[in-house]
């Protein structure tokens, strides 16, 4: 199952919900791959805070869209590392001309190569966290998705985030015949937010929601794992058992 983790804003929690929901996945034993395609690359310094800009570089997720490199290990030329948490694929900040090299280059087929490419993986979950731009890279990761998941927070600006999302989920079912389901994901809430976003009748939300909540934040700006039997690890574990089961 490949998911993609979007939102036209900024700040609501996408990063962070890639990581601990991968990581709720992984301890359920789920095999998972976790790709960072936003060129900032949070998500890389979560999974690779030491490792060389150079090395970074070779195994940029970019590669793989520009059909260049497998989405094989490392060692075998390819952008998947097997880090400390988990298979992962990289990405620096020149991911950001990506869709200029690709225009560049002609390559019409691309973002369905990028689908094709990461349907013959093997794993239980592939989890991509995209940039907050409508850039080439978010819309090669909705094309494919199979899920989509939209964090969704109590400020009234968040429900443009998923609109415009929803948007471009549809001109994928247009443009392919298939597309992704898309669900919001209460995120950054307290209990009575998260109760009243659910009821919201502009969206399909996740029952499990993710509080606001200081160990998320440390633990998210320290690089850590969230620690087991917390509110926040059952609240993850929730949601990775109702959206991959
Ligand atoms: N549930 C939470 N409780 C408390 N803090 C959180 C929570 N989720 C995320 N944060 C914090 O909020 C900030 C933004 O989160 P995050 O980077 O995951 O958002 P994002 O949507 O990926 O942002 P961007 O659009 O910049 O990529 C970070 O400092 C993060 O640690
Ligand atoms: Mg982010």
């Amino acid at each position: 199952m490949i998911l993609t983790i979007a939102s036209l804003k900024g700040g609501v929690g996408k990063t962070t919900l890639t990581a601990y929901l991968a990581q709720a996945l992984r301890e359920k034993g789920k095999r998972v791959l976790v790709i960072d395609a936003d060129h900032n690359g949070s998500l890389t310094f979560f999974y690779l805070p030491t490792a060389s800009e150079g090395d970074l570089e070779a195994a940029n997720v970019k590669h793989a869209l520009l059909r260049k490199r497998a989405f094989a290990p490392v060692d075998q030329g390819g952008c998947i590392w097997p880090t400390e948490k988990g298979d992962f694929v990289p990405a620096t900040i020149s991911l950001a001309s990506v869709g200029l090299e690709i225009f560049q280059a002609a390559d019409h087929g691309a973002v369905l190569g990028f689908r094709q490419a990461l349907r013959r993986l093997d794993y239980d979950a592939i989890l991509l966290d995209v940039h907050n731009a409508l850039v080439y890279e978010m819309t090669a990761s909705l094309y494919a998705a199979d899920l989509v998941l939209v964090p969704v927070t109590a400020m009234p600006w968040t429900v443009r985030g998923y609109l415009d999302i929803e948007r471009e989920v549809q001109k994928v079912h247009d443009s392919i015949g298939v597309g992704p389901r898309i669900l919001a994901v209460p995120s950054m809430v307290s209990d009575i937010e998260a109760g009243a976003l659910r009821e919201l009748d502009i969206w399909q939300s996740t029952k499990a929601a993710i509080r606001r909540d200081k160990a998320i934040r440390d633990a998210a700006s320290a690089g850590r794992a969230l620690r087991e039997d917390t509110i926040a690890a059952r609240a993850f574990a929730e949601l990775a058992g109702e959206v991959v089961g």
